[in-house]
C-alpha cells in the first residue's frame, strides 16, 4: 500500500470530502494548466501536422518549369501566374548597372527608412565598390514606404547624393519582407543583365566581398583547403597584392567553366532543415492553415545568401506561379523547391553574430549582428587591413 493512500486512509477518517475535492481540483487545475501551456507551444499543433516528405503540395502544382522558361523567353504562357509583384519603383537607379563597367557582382540590402546610418557605413565598407576596382561591383538599397514625410525627404537627398536606393510603393514592415525581396529580386533582372552573381543582404551585416568572392569560386569547397599563410606584410606591398588578388579573384569566376558556368544556378548561404513555429507566441509563429507540414523545405536564412543569374532568373519567375508567403526565406526556398534548386550550404555565412576576433573572421563570408555603424566600420577596417575582407 503506497504511503499516499496511507495517508488518505489515515485522513479519510477525520475528514473524506474536503480531501478528497482538494486534490480533484488540485488534479483538475494541474491538467489545465498544463494543456494551456502545452496547447501554447504547440505541442497538439504537431501532431495535426502533415508529413513534409509523403504529403507535401504547394500551390501552384504541376510542372512549372516549361511555364518559367517562357517567362524568362518574354512569352506569354498558357497558365496565368498567380503572384506578380504590381507595386510601383518610386525610385529605380536606372543605369547602376548600365553606366561605367557593367558590374558582375551585386549588392542588394534589404534597409529600413529610417536606417541611414547603417547605409551610410556600408557604403564606406563592403558595399563600397573602389574598393574591388576592376571586379565591377555595385550595391544597391531596397526600401518600402512609410508615412512619415520628413523621412522621405531624407531619403530623396540621400538618393540624389549616391544614386543607389531602390524604393517601390508597398508599406515598409517586416511582415513584408517578402514583398521587399521580391521588388530586390525584380529589380536584378530588369536592371542589371550582366550581374554575374547577386548577393542579397541585410543592412545590419559584416560582409567580406573577398572571401565571397574566393566562395563563388568554388562554392563546395570552402574554405579552400590549404590554408594560407597568415603573413603581415607591410601595408603598400600588401595593398598591392591585394588588388592583384581581387582582380584574379573575378578573373576566376569570369573564367571558371568548372563548377560553375552561366548556367549554374547557385543559390547559397546558411541553410536550414527546421520544423515551423507552433508556439503561438513567437515572431515565426505560423498556423496550419498557412502550412500545414511538420518541415520546412530547406531554405537558406535571409541575413544574407548569394545567388547566381540563372537561380536568380528562375526564383524570380518561379514566384509569379508559387503562392506568396509572407516569411521571405520560406518563400524562396518554396520556389526553389519547385523550381528545383537545392541550397547550397556553407557554414561562413553566420546567420548570428560571430565572436569577433582577428584571426577568427579570417574565413567569414557574412556574419549578422552588425547594426552599429561604427562596429561595423571597426571590424570591417581591420579585416580589410590583415587581408581578410
Ligand atoms: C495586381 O494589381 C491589381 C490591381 O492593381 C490586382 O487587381 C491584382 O490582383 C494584382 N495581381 C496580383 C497577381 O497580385
Ligand atoms: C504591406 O504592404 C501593403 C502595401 O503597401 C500594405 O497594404 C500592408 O499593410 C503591408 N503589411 C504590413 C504588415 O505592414
Amino acid at each position: 500500500m503506497s504511503l499516499w493512500r496511507k495517508i488518505c486512509r489515515v485522513k479519510r477518517k477525520v475528514n473524506v470530502l474536503p480531501i478528497k475535492s482538494l486534490t480533484f481540483i488540485v488534479v483538475l487545475l494541474t491538467v489545465i494548466s498544463s494543456t494551456v501551456f502545452l496547447s501554447q507551444m504547440g505541442v497538439f499543433t504537431h501532431f495535426l501536422e502533415k508529413d513534409y516528405y509523403t504529403e507535401f503540395s504547394y500551390p501552384l502544382e504541376g510542372d512549372l518549369q516549361p511555364l518559367v522558361k517562357e517567362l524568362i523567353l518574354g512569352k506569354k504562357p498558357l497558365i496565368k501566374p498567380i503572384n506578380v509583384f504590381n507595386y510601383t519603383y518610386l525610385k529605380s537607379c536606372m543605369d547602376k548597372c548600365s553606366s561605367n563597367s557593367s558590374p558582375k557582382l551585386l549588392f542588394v540590402v534589404k534597409s529600413a527608412i529610417q536606417h541611414f546610418e547603417q547605409r551610410q557605413a556600408i557604403r564606406q565598407t563592403w558595399g563600397n565598390q573602389l574598393h574591388f576596382l576592376g571586379v565591377g561591383i555595385q550595391s544597391v538599397f531596397l526600401l518600402g514606404t512609410g508615412s512619415n514625410p520628413e523621412l522621405q525627404i531624407k531619403v530623396d537627398d540621400e538618393d540624389m547624393l549616391h544614386g543607389d536606393i531602390v524604393q517601390a510603393d508597398f508599406h515598409d514592415d517586416y511582415r513584408n519582407n517578402t514583398l521587399k525581396t521580391i521588388s530586390g529580386f525584380k529589380w536584378a533582372v530588369e536592371h542589371c543583365p550582366t550581374v554575374r552573381f547577386v548577393v542579397f543582404s541585410d543592412d545590419d551585416m559584416y560582409i567580406s566581398t573577398k572571401n565571397l568572392l574566393r566562395f563563388i569560386r568554388d562554392p563546395s569547397n570552402y574554405p579552400p583547403q590549404e590554408s594560407q599563410p597568415l603573413l603581415v606584410r607591410d601595408p603598400e606591398h600588401r595593398d598591392r597584392s591585394l588588388k592583384q588578388e581581387a582582380g584574379s579573384a573575378i578573373e576566376e569566376v569570369e573564367d571558371d567553366v568548372g563548377n560553375l558556368n552561366e548556367e549554374s544556378k547557385l543559390y547559397a548561404g546558411y541553410v536550414f532543415h527546421s520544423p515551423p513555429q507552433r508556439h503561438t507566441s513567437s515572431k515565426w509563429y505560423v498556423s496550419l492553415t498557412e502550412y500545414p507540414y511538420h518541415l520546412w523545405p530547406p531554405y537558406v536564412t535571409a541575413g544574407a545568401y548569394v545567388v547566381s543569374r540563372a537561380a536568380l532568373l528562375d526564383l524570380y519567375y518561379g514566384s509569379y506561379y508559387t503562392k506568396y508567403f509572407h516569411f521571405d526565406d520560406i518563400f524562396l526556398a518554396l520556389v526553389a523547391l519547385k523550381m528545383n534548386i537545392e541550397p547550397v550550404h556553407c557554414s561562413e555565412f553566420y546567420f548570428w553574430k560571430k565572436k569577433y576576433s582577428m584571426l577568427g573572421y579570417r574565413d567569414v563570408i557574412a556574419s549578422h549582428g552588425y547594426g552599429n555603424p561604427d562596429e561595423l566600420r571597426t571590424v570591417w577596417n581591420e579585416q580589410k587591413s590583415a587581408g581578410h575582407a
